[in-house]
C-alpha cells in the first residue's frame, strides 16, 4: 500500500489548507450561510427508533474540504478495508487474525464467517449461557457456599477486560439490579484489591476473572489474592465453583487456576481486548443490567455497524468523524482530541476511549512495515463536564493549541430533579461551550464592554475552536452501544487512512518484559549492578526504603 501522502486528495487538502483552510472561520461561515447546520449535521436513527444528532457544523470545514476528505478515504481504500473487516478477513496482519468484534453484536444472527466457519451460532450460544447465568444470579437462585444470594460482583481484569465493563456499568447504572453491587479491580497496586475486599463478604461475592489471555500479570496476581482471601474464609476448594467464573479465550489456564471450565465464558482471539465489552468480557454488565438490556446494548452497536457498512461515505457518520481527525491532526497539526460528556454517568467514557484510540492508533509503522513520515494517533483525553470547564477548559478556550472537541449530551436526564433544573443548567453549558468556542470574542466586542487597553487581550477569545456536538435523546443501553460503535469505527477510519494496523499493541510488550526481570531483582537480597545508572539507583533506593 502506498503512503496517504502520495494520494492526490492528500495533496489537494494540503493546497486547500495552505490557501484558506488554516484561517477558515466558522464564525464567518455561519454568518454567510444560513443552511450550514443542515449541510453539516446528521441524525442517526437507532434500531429502536431513538435518535442521536451529530452536529459537525462547528468544525473548520466547508463542502470542498469535506468532499476532498471523502476522496482521500476512497483513494486510501477505507471502504475495502471496512468490507474486509466485516468479511472476517485477517486484517490484523501482524497477528494474522480477523478483527471481528462486529460479529459479537450481530443480533440479526446472519451468517458471519472467519476462516470458513460461521461464528454466529457460537457467539449466540455464549450469549445464551450469559443470559441463563445472569438470570440465575439476578433472581437469587444462584447461591453462595452458605446458601445466600449474591450481592457483590468483583470483576478482576485490566485494560480492555476492565475499562469497557467499568464504563458501561457506570453509564447504565439507572438500569442496575437493586441487590447487586459491582466492583472492578484492575491495578496491581495491592490497595485496589484490598480496599475492594473490605467491602465484600465471601459468602455473597462472585468473582469474575476477566482476561482474554489469562496470563496478564496484574490480573493473575489479583485473581490469586482474591482466591486466597476467599479460601481463608470458605475453607473448601469445592466452594470456588459457586464464587469464581472466568471470562477468557484460554481454557487450559482457566483450569490451572482452579475454575471449572463449565464456569467459563469464552470468546475467540478475533476479539481484541479493547473491543471486548461486547463479548463474555461484558458479563459484569449483563449481570448488573440484565440480559434484555445487554441485548439492547448489542443491538445499538449493530445498528451503527449497519450504517457504517451501508451508508455512502458522504452520509456515513463514522467516516465523517474519522476524517475530521485527519484534517486536524495532519493538516492543522492538532495533537489531541478532547471528549467531554455532559453526563456524570459517562464519567469513565473518556478513559475507555483513551484505550480504544491510543492503543489502536498509537503506531509509527505502516502495515507494510515502514516507519511513517506523518503524524498518526492523537492524544485522546477527557472528563465529564461541567467539571472540566472549571479545571482545564481555560486552555481549550485561550491556549495556544488547537483542541478539537466532542461534546456529548442526552436531552433526557435519568434524574430530572428540582423540576429538571439541573438538566437545564447542564444543557445550557453544553450549548454555551460549543457556541463560545466557535464564536470567540473579538477585540471590538471586548472594547465595547469598556475594558481597559491592557486587559483587552486577556479577555479576547480567538474562537474558531472546532467542536462536534453529539445530542442523544437519553443514555439508554441502545444509545450507549451506538456511541461506542461510533467511536470504534471513527478509530477504524483514522487507522485505515494512516495505513497502520489499528488492532495490535506491540507497544505494551517491552515494559511488561522488563518488569518481569526487575521483579526478580527486587526479590533478591543484594543490590542490583545492571541497568542504566538512573534505573539502578532508583531500584537500590527502593530496596533500601521498602
Ligand atoms: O497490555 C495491553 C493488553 O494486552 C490490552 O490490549 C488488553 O486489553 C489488556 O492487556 C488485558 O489483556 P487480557 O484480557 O489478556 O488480560
Amino acid at each position: 500500500m502506498s503512503s496517504p501522502l502520495a494520494q492526490p486528495a492528500w495533496k489537494k487538502l494540503q493546497a486547500i489548507y495552505d490557501d484558506y483552510g488554516k484561517s477558515y472561520s466558522t464564525r464567518d461561515a455561519f454568518a454567510k450561510d444560513s443552511s450550514r447546520f443542515d449541510t453539516f449535521s446528521t441524525t442517526f436513527e437507532n434500531y429502536d427508533g431513538s435518535k442521536i444528532l451529530f452536529d459537525f457544523s462547528k468544525n473548520l470545514i466547508d463542502e470542498s474540504i469535506l468532499s476532498t476528505l471523502f476522496e482521500l478515504a476512497k483513494e486510501c481504500n477505507v471502504e475495502q478495508l471496512r468490507d474486509d473487516m466485516f468479511a472476517g478477513k485477517h486484517i490484523n496482519t501482524t497477528e494474522d487474525r480477523a478483527v471481528y468484534h462486529v460479529a459479537l453484536r450481530n443480533r440479526s444472527l446472519k451468517a458471519m464467517y472467519v476462516d470458513n466457519v460461521n461464528v454466529s451460532p457460537e457467539v449466540d450460544s455464549v450469549l445464551q449461557h450469559m443470559k441463563e447465568f445472569s438470570e440465575l444470579v439476578r433472581s437469587g437462585e444462584w447461591k453462595g457456599y452458605t446458601g445466600k444470594e449474591i450481592t457483590d460482583i468483583v470483576n478482576i481484569g485490566i485494560g480492555g477486560s476492565d475499562l469497557g465493563p467499568v464504563m458501561v456499568t457506570e453509564a447504565l447504572k439507572p438500569y442496575a439490579h437493586p441487590r447487586l453491587n459491582v466492583h472492578f479491580v484492575s491495578n496491581v497496586d495491592g490497595t485496589h484489591i484490598a480496599e475492594t475486599l473490605k467491602k465484600c463478604d465471601a459468602e455473597t461475592t462472585l468473582f469474575l476473572i476477566a482476561s482474554k489471555t489469562f496470563t496478564t500479570a496484574e490480573t493473575c496476581a489479583n485473581a490469586n489474592t482474591a482466591k486466597n482471601w476467599f479460601l481463608q474464609r470458605a475453607k473448601e476448594q469445592s466452594h470456588i465453583a459457586k464464587h469464581f467464573v472466568a471470562l477468557s479465550t484460554n481454557a487450559s489456564e482457566v483450569a490451572k487456576f482452579g475454575i471449572d471450565t463449565k464456569n467459563m465464558f469464552g470468546f475467540e482471539n478475533w476479539v481484541g481486548g479493547r473491543y471486548s465489552v461486547w463479548s463474555a468480557i461484558g458479563l459484569s454488565v449483563c449481570l448488573y443490567i440484565g440480559y434484555e438490556n445487554f441485548d439492547q446494548f448489542l443491538k445499538g452497536g449493530e445498528a451503527v455497524d449497519n450504517h457504517f457498512v451501508n451508508a455512502p461515505i458522504e452520509k456515513n457518520i463514522p467516516f465523517i468523524g474519522g476524517l475530521l481527525t485527519i484534517w486536524y491532526n495532519n493538516f492543522h497539526k492538532a495533537q489531541t482530541k478532547l471528549v467531554a460528556p455532559f453526563d456524570q454517568y459517562l464519567h469513565r467514557f473518556p478513559a475507555y476511549l483513551q484505550q480504544l484510540s491510543m492503543e489502536s492508533n498509537g503506531k509509527s509503522v505502516s502495515k507494510d512495515s515502514k516507519f511513517v513520515n506523518y503524524e498518526t494517533g492523537i492524544v485522546m483525553f477527557g472528563e465529564p463536564t461541567t467539571n472540566a470547564q472549571h479545571s482545564f477548559f481555560q486552555l481549550v478556550h485561550q491556549g495556544t493549541k488547537l483542541i478539537p472537541t466532542d461534546f456529548i449530551l442526552a436531552a433526557k436526564s435519568h434524574n430530572p430533579i428540582e423540576g429538571n433544573l439541573h438538566q437545564r443548567m447542564l444543557a445550557s453549558n453544553f450549548f454555551a461551550q460549543a457556541e463560545s468556542l466557535m464564536l470567540g470574542k473579538t477585540k471590538e466586542e471586548v472594547e465595547a464592554e469598556g475594558t481597559s487597553a491592557s486587559l483587552t487581550p486577556h479577555k479576547m477569545f480567538s474562537g474558531n475552536r472546532p467542536t462536534t456536538s453529539i445530542l442523544a435523546q437519553q443514555i439508554t443501553p441502545a444509545t450507549l452501544g451506538s456511541l461506542i460503535a461510533y467511536y470504534e469505527h471513527v478509530t477504524f477510519v483514522e487507522g485505515a487512512i494512516w495505513g497502520i494496523n489499528s488492532f495490535d499493541q506491540w507497544g505494551v510488550e517491552l515494559g511488561k518484559s522488563l518488569a518481569k526481570v526487575i521483579l526478580k531483582e527486587l526479590d533478591a537480597d543484594k543490590d542490583v549492578e545492571t541497568h542504566d545508572a538512573s534505573t539502578k539507583n532508583l531500584i537500590n533506593q527502593f530496596k533500601a526504603w521498602a
